[in-house]
């Protein structure tokens, strides 16, 4: 049996999307789910799914080894960030290297970095006047949005897309990709 911990700091539809994908693998189980939000959606969404889930402050997190203790105990295959927005502490790549992945709503190494997150992404990209956006599935390393690239999806745009629209395109690209790259890592 396969196991993933997920993180997340939102909405958590990448979560519910990602846990409904594997309900029907036998040989893979969303062991846990983390939240760095006290009332992050992601916890109702869990709840609702009859999923574990977590919350962790500042603390736990950066200066304890609480939540890498929690990690250490499911000993999972892969650690999938679905919406996380705090950077992954040196540490806990270093202690599970190649094994932490994250999904960015844009091409990198565009429209990375600090502050570049959910819809600050799609804004500034349809500031820009970009005629395509897409999705980075890639590996975790000590810099934000840095890590090897493990897949790349595109979607054009339009001018007159507002940043909803943008933010909507990448969302379907999410759910369609997200879950199977996480199922080809597994392999
Ligand atoms: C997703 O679009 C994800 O790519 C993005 O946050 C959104 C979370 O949506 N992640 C980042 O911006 C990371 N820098 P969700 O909570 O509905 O899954």
């Amino acid at each position: 049996m396969k196991r993933i911990i997920l993180f997340a700091s939102g909405s958590g539809s990448n979560v519910e999307n990602i846990v409904n994908y594997f309900q029907e693998k036998p040989n893979v189980t969303i062991a846990m789910v983390l939240t760095n939000k006290r009332d992050a959606k992601v916890l109702d969404r869990c709840n609702r799914l009859n999923i574990s889930a977590l919350y962790f402050n500042k603390q736990a997190y950066n200066n304890s080894d609480t939540v890498l203790n929690l990690i250490k105990d499911v000993n999972p295959d892969l650690i999938v960030l679905a919406g996380f927005l705090w950077k992954i502490p040196e540490k806990y790549v270093e202690i599970f290297p190649n094994k932490i992945v994250n999904i960015h709503p844009a091409l990198l190494p565009k429209y990375g970095g600090k502050g570049m997150y959910g819809d600050n992404v799609h804004k500034a990209v349809k500031e820009n006047k970009e005629t395509e956006t897409g999705i980075t599935i890639h590996y975790v390393n000590e810099n934000y949005d840095e890590g090897s690239i493990i897949e790349q999806q595109k979607v054009a745009l339009f001018p007159q897309d507002t940043y909803q629209e943008i933010a909507q395109k990448v969302h379907h690209l999410e759910y369609e990709y997200f879950p199977k790259v996480i199922e080809r890592l597994l392999q």
